[in-house]
C-alpha cells in the first residue's frame, strides 16, 4: 500500500510516498529556514504563505518520482494553524479528486515512527518491526517538543514526561540568538561544541543548571518532576552569565575556527557548557524513564535528536538500561512528509471525511 504523506505544520513544506509504513519511495522536504532567519523565529503568516506557493511542487515531484498511491495522510495538529491548513487542504484536494481515503495524523506521534523508515533500497533485515517490538519508550525532541512517550502497542500512546516550559530545540535556538551565532541555533551550537571538546578535552564546563523543574510544577500537569524538564532556569542562568561577561557577546580577538563557526574560545566554552546542560537534562530524565518498565526499545525522534553530543549519551543511556536505542536516519530527523505517510500506514483503518476534517492546532499526543 502507497500512501502519500503530507506535513505542513511549522516551516517546512514536504510530501513523500511510503510503501506499507516503512520504505520510503521519494521524499521532498522544502525548508523555508532563509526566509524566517531575518525575524530569528517562524512568522507563521510567512510560514503559510511559503507553504502556498510550494505544495504543488514538492507533492508533484514526490508523485512523480514514485507514483500510484493508495491514500493521502496529513498533519493535521499540532502545529501552526495557518500552516497546517495549507497541508490539509492540499490532502483534502487530492483525497476528493481521487477518490481515495484521507488519514490525519498527529505531528509527534509521527516523529516517533522516523526510526522505523528506511529508503528503498536499503537493507532493514536489522530494523524490528514497530508492530511487534513494543513495549517501546519514545523520545520526540524538537523545536516545538520535548517529550518522553510510552507506547505499550503500536498507536497507543501515553505521555509520561515533558518539558514544562520550552522544547529542548527552542531552548539551543534562544541562546544561539543570545549569542548572536544566528537562526537556527542547535547545528551550529552542536559543531562549535564538538569542536571546542575536541581542542579542550580537559577543560571544566560552565555549571549550568541542568533542567530540574521546581517541586509541585510537573505535578500541575500530572507527572512527575523526574520524568519532566524545564528550561527556564538554563536560559536565565545563561543570560545571567552574558550580563557578568559582557565580553563575550562581540569580543572577535582571537576569534577562531570551532566546527566552522568562527567564535572566541570564551564562546565556545559557554556553548559547549550550555548544550552539555540540555544532554545532561534530557539524560537523566531518559534514565528515569526507562527504568519504569522493561521496555524493548527506546526510539528517538526530531530534529534535536541529531545532537551529535546527544546521540552518544542517549546510546550510553540505553546501553546501560539494557534497551536497543532505534534513531532515525539524519535525513528523517527534522519534519518530513515520509513520517506522516509510515505512521499512516497503521492508521489506515481510522479514515477521516475529507470534507469536514478540520486542523487542530493543540493536538496532543494519544488523543
Ligand atoms: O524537528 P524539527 O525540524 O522541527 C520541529 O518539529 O520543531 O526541529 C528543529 C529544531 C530546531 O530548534 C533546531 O535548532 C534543532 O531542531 N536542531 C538541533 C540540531 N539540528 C537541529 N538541535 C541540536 N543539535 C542539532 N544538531
Amino acid at each position: 500500500m502507497n500512501i502519500l504523506g503530507i506535513e505542513t505544520s511549522c516551516d517546512e513544506t514536504a510530501a513523500a510516498i511510503v510503501r506499507d509504513g516503512r520504505e520510503v519511495l521519494s521524499s521532498v522536504v522544502y525548508t523555508q529556514i532563509p526566509l524566517h532567519r531575518p525575524y530569528g523565529g517562524v512568522v507563521p503568516e510567512i510560514a503559510s504563505r511559503a507553504h502556498i506557493e510550494k505544495i504543488g511542487a514538492v507533492v508533484g515531484e514526490a508523485m512523480k518520482q514514485a507514483d500510484g498511491i493508495d491514500a493521502v495522510a496529513v498533519t493535521y495538529g499540532p502545529g501552526l494553524s495557518p500552516a497546517l491548513l495549507v497541508g490539509l487542504n492540499a490532502a483534502k484536494g487530492l483525497a476528493c479528486a481521487r477518490g481515495i481515503p484521507l488519514i490525519g495524523i498527529n505531528h509527534i506521534e509521527a516523529h516517533l515512527h522516523t526510526p522505523f523508515l528506511y529508503d528503498a533500497g536499503d537493507d532493514a533485515s536489522h530494523l524490528p518491526d514497530p508492530q511487534t517490538c513494543m513495549p517501546v519508550l519514545g523520545l520526540a525532541i524538537s523545536g516545538g517538543n520535548t517529550m518522553w512517550v510510552d507506547m505499550p502497542a503500536y498507536g497507543k500512546y501515553e505521555v509520561v514526561g515533558e518539558t514544562l516550559d520550552d522544547a529542548a530545540g527552542e531552548a539551543f535556538d534562544k541562546a544561539a540568538k543570545l549569542l548572536g551565532l544566528g537562526y537556527p541555533g542547535g547545528l551550529t551550537m552542536d559543531r562549535i561544541s564538538a569542536a571546542y571538546r575536541a581542542r579542550f578535552p580537559d577543560e571544566p564546563l560552565v555549571p549550568f543548571p541542568k533542567g530540574r523543574p521546581r517541586d509541585g510544577v510537573a505535578a500541575l500537569s500530572g507527572l512527575s518532576a523526574d520524568l519532566c524538564v524545564s528550561f527556564s532556569g538554563l536560559k536565565t542562568a545563561l543570560l545571567r552569565h552574558v550580563q557578568r561577561h559582557p565580553e563575550l557577546l562581540g569580543a572577535k580577538d582571537g576569534a577562531r575556527d570551532f566546527g566552522g563557526y568562527v567564535v572566541t574560545d570564551a564562546v565556545a566554552h559557554v556553548v559547549a557548557s550550555y548544550q552539555e546542560a540540555i544532554v545532561a537534562a534530557v539524560a537523566e530524565r531518559t534514565r528515569a524513564a526507562l527504568r519504569r518498565k522493561p521496555y524493548r526499545a527506546f526510539v528517538l525522534g526530531g530534529g534535536v535528536s541529531l545532537n551529535s553530543r546527544l546521540r552518544v549519551v542517549l546510546a550510553e543511556v540505553a546501553r546501560d538500561a539494557g534497551v536497543p536505542l532505534l534513531m532515525a536516519k539524519p535525513k528523517y530527523t527534522g519534519d518530513n512528509g515520509a513520517m506522516i505517510a509510515g505512521l499512516a500506514y497503521y492508521r489506515r483503518n481510522r479514515v477521516d471525511d475529507a470534507l469536514s476534517f478540520d486542523v487542530d492546532p493543540c493536538l496532543q499526543v494519544g488523543d
